[in-house]
């Protein structure tokens, strides 16, 4: 359709304007209180040693470490012998790659040769025979290995990778999966060599756009096994070398068990979840599909969720109105009640190895990519994912005659 790109373009315009739930008379006494607990919203470094910070968050004294304690000099002289060796370039070995190569480190690629990632790695500049080869090759030129395979393919390809791995040389993960489900995975690595995590709290994706923005995402690192007694130091110089700003410490059972617990939780599969649950009690008791989205997801991801994301829960609550604020705190309990088994639920399945287990299974099949497809299109279908198609593309500052463009492909949507 030709004005699919338009809309898009569009809309990168809209702010998370304030909608019918949310007042837009400002300053009022609950917000303006909301927002002088909201800065700070953690006690500020209180120690700063050498790229050392140790903060409190809620009264709980944690280590962070920083970028600005890690300039580009002396990452270079840091890394000056070593050679990265990234291999898999999905998501995050596109962010990482990219940001690393953009920091003068000397780093390379091992893809499958001709896959799909090898072809994407060839169109962002990596050379084949310069710093572009194989798996096998890569790790073998390489002294720090950076396994970004997926999970499902670290545990396929560990057998032949392993012996490769060699003393000396430092393997790095950006999750606990493997080493941590080891049972599961087989993947036992080297008794001979640092182990290092690097975790970036987002998608690839976002690891490159923060570093391209001159900003950093949030990582975790931490140290599985240290040969050197320097693992630590790696693993900080590592976290800022792939684009962090901000790396908090934790070790590669907590990593994993928390991500695998949050993505089937609060982050996709539990918000998911929750939305089609509510959706689907509209539309049964009347609903129009543009009243049931914009009451589920519109409202939520482009006024509310910012806000809460920008200052809190509080402040989101104090620019509500009064009627949202009671009914919000009242209800809020007892989905919290009501949604607190399940949860223990999923932290169980996860720390007994079954999610684990059926991503090993299900990711290892030879049509997995064709497989999610199926069920991505059948999330597409869904009526609440379409009519928030059509909502999307009416953001408020369209111009007229795009309305009219857009109307006529309406029934395409
Ligand atoms: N994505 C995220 O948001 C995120 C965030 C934090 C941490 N992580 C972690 O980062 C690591 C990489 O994740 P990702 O999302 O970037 O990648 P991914 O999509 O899970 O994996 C893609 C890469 O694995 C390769 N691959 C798949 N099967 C293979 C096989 N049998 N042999 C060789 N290569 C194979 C693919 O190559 P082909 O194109 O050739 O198939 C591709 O390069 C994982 O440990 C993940 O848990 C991911």
């Amino acid at each position: 359709m030709a004005s699919r790109g338009l809309p898009r373009a569009l809309r990168l315009t809209r702010v998370a304007a304030p909608r019918s739930v949310v007042s837009a008379a400002l300053p009022r006494p609950a917000l303006a209180k909301a927002a002088a607990n909201a800065i700070p919203r953690v006690s500020l470094p209180t120690t700063a040693v050498r790229g050392v910070k140790n903060m409190s968050f809620a009264g709980h004294s944690e280590t962070v470490y920083e970028r600005e304690d890690w300039p580009r000099e002396k990452l270079q002289e840091f890394f000056k012998n070593d050679t990265l060796a990234l291999i898999g370039y999905g998501s995050q070995g596109h962010g990482q790659g990219l940001n690393l190569r953009d920091q003068g480190l000397n780093v390379i690629v091992g893809v499958r040769k001709d896959g799909a990632s090898w072809k994407e790695a060839v169109q962002d500049g990596w050379v084949p025979g310069k710093n572009l080869f194989d798996v096998n090759t890569a790790v073998e030129k390489g002294t720090v290995i950076m396994n970004l395979l997926s999970d499902a393919a670290q545990s396929e390809t560990w057998p032949t990778l392993k012996p490769l791995i060699t003393k000396g040389k430092t393997l790095y993960f950006s999750h606990g999966f493997s080493p941590v489900f080891k049972d599961l995975t087989k993947v036992e690595v080297p008794t001979d060599v640092d182990v290092i995590l690097v975790a970036p709290k987002g998608s690839g994706r976002t690891v490159r756009t923060l570093f391209r923005e001159g900003r950093g995402i949030n990582s975790s690192i931490a140290v599985y096994q240290d040969v050197t007694g320097q693992a630590k130091e790696k693993a900080i110089a590592m976290g800022v070398a792939v684009g962090s700003g901000y790396l908090y410490e934790t070790t590669f059972e907590k990593e994993v068990y928390s991500d695998l617990y949050g993505e089937r939780g609060c982050l996709m599969g539990g918000i998911h979840g929750m939305f089609l649950a509510q959706y689907e009690v509209l539309r049964e008791r009347g609903h129009t599909p543009s009243e049931a989205f914009n009451e589920t997801v519109e409202e939520a991801t482009q006024s509310l969720y910012p806000l809460i994301g920008g200052n809190g829960m509080d402040w989101m609550y104090a620019a509500c109105s009064t009627t949202a604020r009671r009914g919000a705190i009242d209800w809020s309990g007892r989905f919290k009640d009501n949604l607190k088994p399940l949860f223990n639920e999923l932290y169980d399945s996860v720390r007994d190895g079954s999610e684990t287990k059926r991503s090993l299974e299900y990711n290892s099949q030879k049509d997995y990519r064709e497989k999610y497809e199926k069920e991505m299109q059948e999330i597409r279908d869904l009526e609440i994912w379409r009519a928030g198609k059509a909502v999307r593309y009416l953001p408020p500052s369209r111009e007229p005659e795009i309305n009219v463009m857009l109307y006529q492909g309406w029934e395409k949507l």
